[in-house]
């Protein structure tokens, strides 16, 4: 067993009738890492994410997570893993502190009230206890649901698109939140479909249709993609951009802002097809940076060509 790596999974694949849903799929998450799993939705994030706490058995594959068998010891696995749901919620008409009793009695804590008391206080909801958890806002059902995963003190943390619908500024406190846990030692993975979470991930792995595409910090999965960006500044009249859309070599025009973001993978070409552009009156090309979207776009395309 590798004691550094937290999972440490080679080929896993799943199969629901005839579809394969999950294909051939390499993990490696290191101890005290933060891993985002971003990709379309049906993709297999969830599958792949219910293989690794052992709730799922693979059709295919093998490895460790915590340094145990993936295959054979799912019943251990599944007690030192802490897991969120997608959707996941509480019972609104239990208030908060019956919640937690519940959640404290399902992993069997010893004694229920402690752990209970020790979770309101870390959360800074002791006076709220008896609030039913109904009335949280969306951000404070989050923590609630977050500390409630981790009440057994797992080692691995496995977040199933926890933040999707929560405020900007909620979305942050939960990922203070993370890179706290993170610097404690636990180790995170966690799926999303926010771009700016990618960003607070040490390294991400995308995954379209079963097969993982990428995989690494941030940086080197845009280098990785191979993708050029010029940014195109000044008005472009409806018609020159459709005529950008359609030349060789420009794979995405995209607006960000006052500017439009042209992106392809042959340098050459789209320095040609955006020559024209250049000696208009008003308008300034220069090279920009590819951002994350621009190459989940490329990704996503990709993967739909491929599959159709
Ligand atoms: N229990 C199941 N039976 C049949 N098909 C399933 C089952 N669970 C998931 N799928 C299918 O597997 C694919 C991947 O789903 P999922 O892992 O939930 O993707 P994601 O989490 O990336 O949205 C989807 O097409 C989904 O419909
Ligand atoms: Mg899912």
């Amino acid at each position: 067993m590798s004691a550094a790596l937290a999972i440490d999974v080679r080929g896993m694949t799943k199969r629901f009738g005839k579809r394969t849903v999950v294909d051939d799929v390499d993990l490696a998450v290191a101890t005290g890492e933060i891993v985002g799993f971003l990709g379309p939705n049906g993709s297999g994030k969830t599958t792949t994410i219910r293989m690794i706490c052992g709730l799922l058995r693979p059709d295919a594959g093998e490895g460790t997570v915590l340094g145990l068998d993936v295959r054979t010891q799912s019943a251990e696995i599944k007690r030192q893993v802490g897991y969120m749901t997608q959707r996941f919620s509480f019972y609104e008409d239990l208030t908060i502190a019956e919640n937690l009793t519940f959640v404290a009695r399902l992993y069997e804590l010893d004694p229920v009230d402690e752990a209970v008391a020790k979770t309101l206080d870390g959360l800074g909801l002791t006076s709220r206890k008896d609030q039913l958890a109904g009335t949280l806002s969306g951000g404070w059902k989050q923590r609630l649901a977050l500390a409630a995963c981790i009440m057994h003190q797992p080692k691995l943390l496995l977040l199933d698109e926890p933040t999707a619908g929560v405020d900007p500024k909620a979305r942050r406190e939960f990922w203070d939140e993370i890179h706290r846990l993170a610097g404690d030692g636990l180790t995170v993975l966690v799926s999303t479909h926010y771009m700016d979470e990618a960003e607070r991930c040490h390294r991400i792995g995308y995954i379209a249709y079963g097969r993982m595409l990428a995989t690494g910090t941030v940086e080197e999965v845009v280098r990785g993609s191979g993708l050029v960006t010029f940014v195109v500044h000044g008005a472009l009249k409806p018609a020159q951009i459709r005529s950008l859309e359609a030349t060789d070599g420009v794979e995405q025009v995209a607006p960000f802002g006052a500017t439009l973001h042209v992106v392809g993978t042959d340098r050459g070409k789209l320095e040609a097809a955006l020559e024209p552009l250049k000696r208009e009156a008003g308008i300034k090309v220069e090279p920009g940076e590819t951002s994350l979207e621009d190459v989940f776009i490329k990704f996503m395309t990709g993967a739909q060509e491929r599959a159709a």
